[in-house]
């Protein structure tokens, strides 16, 4: 049997909460961040990419505090090639037991351009801003952005600037999901072999999914000698996102014996932060997403059932409960009591304070009186629509819908706002556009939709059907989520829960534009 307390440990550092968190649309309010990284800390994350601090007063204000929050992992904010931003970044991580400060610039053709440095003078600016960073903090990632397209004799320079001036961890960026597995082991390799220092310090692989490669790339990077994989729950980020944590956390478990690598992760908690990362961030995950998606598991064919019966490990390469999947099976009905519905929450990963219970319970008991089976994945989706207590001003009371081929869509609601009763009824293109008129009519705002999803959580007419809706007003981007066996109503909870944490969001003021983009790098 192998040894695995031998192996090398490849250190995971996840971005979910900065490289992530720049998808437009994926924004996540302040406390959203600060509980997904206590999950990432807990599920033994070696380094947590909090924010990027200059960007704005909220990310400043979400990596001081999970800076001052955490545990075991080390606490990382992102700062431009520039004093100013580095000194910002450095009031947010100084208050971690363990704080790191992550300084890149873009080195290739493209990105010199735009600071417009020649290479000396980009050089310069390396030496400076990693020196900087070290005099303030121990430890400190320097990042050459879009590495995979700089010149090598360049790359090499620069790397050996930043390892000299004191930079403990050296990234190196896949910024637009180029390269492919081999170029990217050659890279680390030809680092390792021509940088003078390189033994010393750290190489970091950080690869986007523009091609579909980003965790075979991060993993070839690996096995030619990078110890760090940058990555995301469940491969959140710009364009085709990041790589994906889950997938090369259950890579190096699963194919050990080809990569004998270690990290420390419990996989066992990844379903539930991917599942807390797609309601808060909006991004639901694809069914066929690998490790985390809801089929990952699934053996929908005859032949394949039939495999399953006589033996699992026939069409299974990991079992369920390896990445924290429960067994799917009736779990509940209406005579089922609160301390059940409780345990049965504690296994799915929600501690629920006895407030929060009580409502829960409240919802699970109606829920019980519409459908008589109830899924994991129903008391997930009820999870998901768990009432927020800073912001509900705005309640559905009632709602009727008219629809069908003939005649007018029409929709009757009434919303109880700060208290007050108003009513309305619109006709609109369908049933969901005629209830969102009505909840226009009734509530003030110039929100626009961005995004509207619908999703039946299990099978069977019956389902429960999950509505995400998104939406923006003057540059704060908020979500909402609900889930109901009528459709129409979830869609309207659901907007209502945008609209409510809208309204908190306009009376905290700001927006979530930043005033600076971590691609203006110079
Ligand atoms: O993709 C990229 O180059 C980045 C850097 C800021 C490290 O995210
Ligand atoms: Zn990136």
């Amino acid at each position: 049997m192998t040894d695995t307390t031998k192996q090398d440990r490849v250190l995971i550092f996840d971005t979910t909460l900065r490289d992530g968190e720049q998808s437009p649309g994926a924004t996540m309010t302040h406390a959203e961040k600060i509980e997904i990284a206590g999950l990432l800390d807990e599920m033994g994350v070696d380094i947590i990419e909090a924010g990027f601090p200059i960007a704005s007063e909220g990310d400043f204000a979400a990596v001081s505090e999970i800076a001052r929050l955490s545990k075991n992992s080390v606490i990382c904010g992102l700062a431009r090639a520039q004093f100013g931003d580095i000194d910002r970044c450095w009031e947010a991580v100084k208050h971690a037991a363990h704080p790191r400060i992550h300084t890149f610039i873009g080195t290739s053709p493209l990105h010199r351009a735009i600071p417009n440095l020649t290479m000396d003078e980009m050089a310069d600016r390396i030496h400076e801003t990693v020196t900087h960073a070290r005099n303030l903090c121990d430890n400190v990632q320097w990042s050459p952005m879009d590495a995979t397209r700089t010149e090598l004799d360049y790359l090499y320079r620069t790397v050996e600037i930043a390892i000299k001036a004191g930079a403990t961890t050296i990234n190196i960026p896949d910024t637009v999901g180029y390269t492919a597995p081999r170029e990217s082991a050659d890279l680390i390799r030809k680092l390792l072999e021509n940088v003078p220092g390189a033994d010393e310090i750290i190489f970091a692989t950080h690869c986007h999914n523009d091609l579909g490669m980003a965790t075979a790339n991060s993993l070839a990077a690996v096995e030619a000698g990078a110890r760090q994989i940058e990555c995301t729950i469940n491969g959140l980020g710009e364009r085709a996102g990041n790589t994906a944590l889950e997938e090369v956390v259950m890579a190096l478990k699963v194919r050990n014996d080809i990569m004998p690598f270690q990290t420390q992760v419990d996989s066992t908690k990844l379903m539930n932060i991917s599942r807390r990362v797609a309601t808060v961030s909006g991004f639901a995950v694809q069914f066929n997403k690998a490790i985390v998606g809801k089929n990952a598991f699934a053996h929908e064919s005859g032949i394949h059932q039939d495999g399953m019966l006589k033996n699992a490990e026939t069409f299974e390469i990991m079992r369920p409960e390896d990445v924290g999947l429960t067994e799917t099976n009736i779990v509940m009905g209406k005579h089922s009591g609160r301390a059940a519905l409780r345990s049965k929450l504690e296994n799915l990963g929600y501690e629920l304070g006895d407030n929060q219970l009580k409502d829960v319970f409240v919802r699970f008991k109606e829920l019980a009186d519409r459908k008589k089976e109830i899924y994991d994945d129903d008391l997930i989706a009820l999870m998901r629509t768990a009432t927020d207590p800073e912001s509900d001003r705005i309640k559905l009371k009632s709602m009727h819908v008219v629809c069908g081929t003939d005649g007018p869509n029409v929709a009757k609601m009434t919303l109880i706002v700060d208290g007050a009763e108003l009513s309305t009824e619109q006709t609109g293109d369908g049933p969901v556009d005629a209830s969102f008129k009505c909840i226009k009519v009734l509530v003030d705002h110039s929100a626009r939709l961005q995004l509207y999803q619908v999703h039946a959580v299990t099978e069977g007419t019956d389902a429960q059907a999950t509505v995400s809706v998104r939406l923006e007003e003057d540059g704060r981007i908020v979500t909402g989520q609900a889930a109901n066996t009528d459709t129409v109503v979830s869609s309207a909870q659901a907007y209502i829960h945008a609209l409510n944490r809208l309204l908190v969001r306009r009376e905290k003021g700001g927006t979530d534009k930043r005033e600076i983009s971590y691609k203006d790098a110079g």
